[in-house]
């Protein structure tokens, strides 16, 4: 980790590879990758004495330049000295001679280390009958590649690649590309793969282990495989393989270009930073996210792994086949995938209305982020690559930048948007992009400035809350950055709204602050119909409100703009328009609602009262008792057996519903669950599997006998990755200190609690009233380790961020200030230490401004 923001040089503009030819021997008694790579491609720019690589960690033992010259032949330059600039992550090759522009073959011999982290090469263990094994695989984006070998590490820096791996024999060894050949000597391995098309360094992947896999084909002949350790059963493989054939499919469709390589692995790996990883015909997973036991998974578990392979084979076109030339422009890989998710999703699951969640889940988690002042934009400036891990934000880059994309889908319309990708595949297919080139081919193919339209919202942060006013058939509408501390808001800032209003005469786009229309009919207006546009809506006079949410109620409100109407309502407290009670009363009209993304968001209004325990803690009673009279009507609708033909929706209800019954201490519902944790200790099974979570965290809650161990044994010893997650929740609900102080001292421990889950445990206890102080000091006083283990890691900047999702009151905030400020000259970990305070601070002030009123509420 380097501790500077100034820009990096570009090596793309010194040096453009064209093949590189790679080969690694990976020895897992050193550790060590015995690596030599020769590269050939063009030195361009001013003559200069030295070649300059990417490489961070390498040791490098010997170097050769070769000089390819039509007239003279090839000429060996002398490499005199061999430099690691470690702080610029460079391999740097001196030479007594120029070296001129033109064409050059470099041959490096090196070695790479396999590292005990979740970057480069690395290794992961786990126990299989009582016998250690090791999976060594990859991870390279966005900057690890040069922890493998030396390279041009920059995406804009595409060349062919041909790999060749010596492993221990008797092991799984694959790469983006298929095998061309494979051969043994003395015990050792060694496979050749087959020329990869032009690609980009951080989509190169490798795993190597004793795996198992399936294989099919798509109708278009792709082969895929998923791969996973032979800790599974085989049929756990089996949801995601015919998953990731139906998603090339749909692609290879929605696209009309084909899928771009012969092959398409998918393989689940032990310790995993990410939910997930694009490596270009090699997708590797954390386990839960592709792995679905047939008796055991949830509908919520399916949907999860669904939405997860539809994103990284979308990526497979875009990303892969067309990549971002540079890092600012990380949008385009991932806003898209995000959006393509659910397109995809819709099309192979519709029964699932996908969408709704879409709106429900991307939409909070955007709107919520982008909020706070100091938020960055979608598209930023990157000048170092250790800035691109706090990029990554989902909520800005992925939710929010799909929300938009779905936004412009909606505006050019759906064919118009198809003809455009497909158009955009073909210009750049095997290069790279910037925004600019996909708005040209969009608005090629629909006729509209999509520049125009898109820009404004990809270069600004925030987003604006439109208010309405209306008397009779007078409507004027004013646009606002929306902030949670309004002081800071930007009052220059306009947008392109689509207003989406449901009376004809409102234009459909406002691009100033203010317009004023009359109205063809008196009738009060709905503005955003349909919710897919990027704005929140405040109905500034009290009675158009109430017909909005009278609207709500009759069911004229489809489920997406149900969910818009309270999810703007609570930002509106937020910020101080209007009181967390108005939300609360709000839901008076949400009694019969049935939609279970919608109560999504009402459990989500219910949880923001809960902020308030810490400053009254008798609240917390009053809450509960108010919360299990909210869910009574659908806990009698939806009891605990699944009917038959149920929609998913109203399984996964089922599971919202009595989750908040548990949470409510709903007597009928504690002694349910009580009563099936002891069936389940007998038989392994409960009603439905998306309950199972909810019977753990009861018994654990409600302190059944013994059940703390017996979930505690059942997480160490089961290789399922659903059923841990599910024990992980279920554990961190205890109430009782010393079983929350156990729980923190095992995080440190490898052989128990995978690298990758620990900020998911610490932040679960972080966040329950029973052991925040415990957890938070445990964050603290363990940091260097924290540090140690995870500061190169993605997930390092989740660590000030989960703290600040979790503070109420002042001087915890005084505390996070303390502990964090020190630390905001590291660049990976500025922008969520400055957000964490804006947030921490605008909740306070939100709690003290709302507190009496929140009070007021619950003593009716
Ligand atoms: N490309 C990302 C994973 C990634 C991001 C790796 C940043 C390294 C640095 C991948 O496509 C992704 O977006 N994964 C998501 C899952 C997705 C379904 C939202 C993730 O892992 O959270
Ligand atoms: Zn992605």
């Amino acid at each position: 980790m380097t501790f500077m923001s100034k820009s990096v040089a570009r090596l793309y503009t010194t040096f453009q590879p064209q093949n590189y030819n790679l080969a690694l021997d990976l020895d897992l008694d050193t550790n060590l990758a015995a690596g030599k790579v020769i590269i050939t491609g063009k030195r361009v720019g001013r003559p200069s004495q030295r070649l300059t690589f990417h490489g961070v960690g390498l040791k490098v033992s010997q170097a050769t330049i070769v000089r390819h010259d039509k007239k003279l032949g090839d000429q060996t330059i002398e490499v005199s000295r061999v430099n690691l600039q470690q702080t610029l992550n460079e391999v740097r090759l001196h030479t007594e001679d120029q070296l001129y522009s033109g064409d050059y073959t470099v041959t490096i011999d090196f070695t790479a280390p396999i590292q005990p982290s979740m970057h480069g090469i690395y290794r992961s263990q786990f126990v299989d009958d009582g016998v250690t094994k090791t999976v060594i695989s990859t991870q390279f984006e966005s900057h690890h590649a040069r922890e493998a070998f030396p390279c041009i590490d920059e995406p804009e820096a595409k060349a062919t690649i041909d790999l060749t791996l010596t492993t221990d024999s008797g092991q799984t060894v694959i790469s983006n590309m298929p095998s061309a050949s494979q051969s043994e000597h003395d015990n050792k391995l060694t496979t050749v793969f087959e020329t990869s098309p032009k690609m980009s360094t951080y989509l190169l992947a490798f795993v190597v282990g004793d795996l198992q896999h399936k294989t099919t084909q798509t109708s278009s002949g792709v082969s895929v495989s998923i791969y996973a350790t032979k800790a599974h059963k085989p049929e756990a493989l089996d949801f995601a393989l015919d998953t990731t054939k139906r998603s090339i499919e749909f692609f290879d469709q929605y696209y009309g270009v084909p899928y771009p390589l012969p092959k398409c692995d998918m393989v689940a790996i032990l310790d995993f930073s990410s939910a997930a990883m694009e490596n270009w015909g090699l997708v590797t997973y954390r386990e839960p996210y592709l792995l679905a036991d047939p008796d055991t998974t949830s509908q919520s578990g399916k949907e999860t792994i669904a939405m997860v392979i539809a994103h990284e084979i979308s990526h497979q076109w875009f990303g892969n086949l067309v990549t971002m030339r540079w890092w600012n422009d990380l949008w385009l890989n991932e806003s898209f995938a995000n959006v393509m998710e659910y397109v995809a999703v819709d099309d192979m699951f519709p029964d699932w209305h996908i969408f709704n969640t879409f709106i429900a889940s991307e939409g909070m988690s955007a709107f919520r982020r982008d909020s706070i002042a100091g938020v960055q934009s979608i598209k930023t400036e990157v000048r170092h690559p250790d800035e691109i891990n706090s990029l990554f934000d989902p909520s800005i880059v992925y939710a929010k930048g799909g929300r938009l994309l779905n936004m412009l889908r909606t505006y050019i319309g759906e064919d118009d948007f198809r003809t455009g990708l497909t158009a955009y595949f073909e210009k750049h297919k095997y290069d790279n992009t910037t925004g600019d080139d996909l708005w040209a081919a969009l608005a090629q193919a629909s006729g509209k400035d999509v520049a125009a339209f898109m820009n404004p919202w990809l270069e600004r942060s925030g987003f604006p809350v439109v208010s309405v006013n209306q008397t009779d058939s007078q409507l004027s509408v004013h646009q606002q950055h929306f902030l949670v501390d309004p002081s800071k808001a930007d009052a220059s800032r306009i947008w392109p709204v689509p207003l989406l209003a449901s009376d004809s005469a409102v234009p459909s786009l406002l691009d100033k602050a203010d317009s004023t229309t009359i109205l063809a009919s008196s009738d009060y207006v709905r503005i955003n119909q349909g919710a897919v546009g990027h704005y929140i809506v405040h109905y500034v006079q009290p009675e158009h409100m109430a017909w909005v949410a009278q609207q709500a109620q009759s069911g004229e409100l489809n489920e997406a703009e149900r969910l818009m109407l309270l999810s703007d309502s609570g930002l509106l407290a937020r910020n101080g328009t209007d009181s967390l009670a108005s939300t609360l009363r709000l839901l008076d009209y949400y009694k019969d609602e049935t939609s279970e993304p919608v109560w999504d968001t009402i459990a989500l209004v219910v949880a923001d009262s809960r902020r308030f325990i810490d400053s009254d803690p008798e609240l917390e009673d009053k809450i509960k008792a108010y919360l299990r009279v909210l869910i009574e009507k659908q806990y009698q609708r939806l009891g605990w057996e699944p009917k038959a033909d149920e929609s998913n929706h109203d399984t996964k209800l089922r599971g919202t519903i009595l989750g908040l019954g548990v949470y409510s201490e709903y007597p009928a519902i504690k002694d349910k669950a009580l009563e099936l944790f002891e069936a389940y200790k007998q038989d392994g099974k409960v009603v439905d599997s998306e309950l199972r979570g909810i019977v753990f965290t009861a018994a654990v809650r409600f302190e059944a006998t013994d059940a703390f161990d017996y979930l505690l044994k059942l997480e160490e010893s089961t290789n399922n990755p659903n059923l841990k997650q599910e024990i992980l929740g279920a554990l961190t609900a205890t109430r009782a200190p010393e079983k929350g102080a156990f729980l923190l001292s095992r995080l440190k421990d490898k052989s128990k609690v995978r690298q990758h889950d620990v900020d998911h445990w610490l932040v679960l206890l972080m966040r329950s009233r029973y052991h925040q102080a415990l957890a938070w000091d445990w964050l603290r006083s363990e940091w260097p380790w924290i540090e140690e283990t995870y500061g190169s890691d993605k997930s390092y900047d989740y660590f000030p961020r989960y703290a600040a999702s979790a503070l109420n009151t002042p001087s915890r905030v005084q505390e996070y200030k303390d502990f964090f400020l020190p630390m905001i000259g590291q660049p990976s970990l500025k922008l969520n230490i400055t957000l964490g305070i804006e947030e921490l601070d605008s909740r306070i002030a939100w709690i003290q401004r709302d507190l009496a009123a929140v009070q007021d509420f619950f003593k009716a």
